[in-house]
């Protein structure tokens, strides 16, 4: 795991988009596993910028979101299709063809996972999957004691991830309780990890899953066995980390050729 502090959001986020537009760069129809939620909002404004200012063209992108709430429909205000057309893909130039995103209306839900992992199969993989993390540890929708081989399926959210999302949708009893989510394993497959964090309510989830035992009380813990993460984190996110003198050292020494 490389582990890198910023000051501010605004500045991970920049340092994140510069990954993925070099993938994207270097690999026109590259497979992007992408993420919701508050976290990812100025990586996505960066990737917009980026596409506006005609230096990044999604025209070939692939990608797959991982999680979305079941019952509601694509086109309902919450629903994750809604945000990602809202946050990113109205404002740049993918194909509508080459997204894909979990669909909440399935009629039959396991069947409607095993074709998600077969479609991510089928583009030869997730190139690089975004990620945030909830204040349980839950990465995509995979709460604590999710296995950590899971693959898409069904899952039921926690109270606590129910009382965390209730801020989109007026009150904590319109959060559904049932949502469709890429599972661990599928997130361990993807070739790279980025996995952002910013503010002090996800400091403790952090620090568990970069510095915790490897446990399914913090399926984001998961990631330690993954060979290519990076955590962006804002300083109030960091500060439960214990290591934290060491990530800034490494991160402000890295070789020429290392630096993002
Ligand atoms: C949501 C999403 C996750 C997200 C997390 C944190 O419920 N399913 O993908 O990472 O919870 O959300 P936020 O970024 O708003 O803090």
């Amino acid at each position: 795991m490389e582990i890198i502090i910023q000051p501010d959001p605004a500045a991970a986020s920049r340092l994140a988009a510069r990954v993925i537009a070099r993938l994207v760069r270097a690999r026109p129809d590259a497979v992007l596993g992408l993420a919701t939620g508050s976290t990812p909002l100025l990586l996505y404004r960066e990737l917009i910028r980026l596409h506006q200012a005609g230096e990044l063209d999604f025209r070939h992108v692939r990608t797959f979101n991982l999680d979305e709430y079941i019952g509601l429909a694509p086109d309902h205000p919450q629903s994750y299709h809604s945000f990602m057309w809202v946050n990113l893909f109205s404002h740049i130039n993918i194909d509508p063809q080459n997204i894909r995103i979990p669909d909440g209306l399935a009629s039959d839900i396991p069947a409607f996972c095993e074709r998600y992992e077969d479609q991510i199969r089928a583009v030869g993989g997730i190139d690089l999957q975004v990620l945030g993390i909830g204040t349980d540890g839950h990465v995509g929708f995979n709460e604590p004691t999710s296995s950590l081989t899971s693959r898409t399926r069904i899952k039921t959210l926690t109270e606590q991830t129910r009382r965390d999302n209730a801020r989109f949708f007026g009150s904590e009893a319109n959060v559904p309780h049932h949502v469709i989510t890429m599972g661990v394993g599928t997130v361990m497959d993807a070739r790279e990890c980025l996995l952002l964090a910013f503010g002090p309510a996800k400091a403790a989830a952090i620090a568990a899953a970069v510095e915790g035992p490897l446990s399914a009380m913090n399926p984001a813990s998961m990631l330690q066995m993954h060979r290519v993460v990076k955590v962006f984190l804002d300083e109030p996110a960091a500060t439960s980390l214990q290591r934290a003198a060491y990530y800034r050292w490494v991160y402000e020494n890295k070789p020429e050729w290392q630096r993002l």
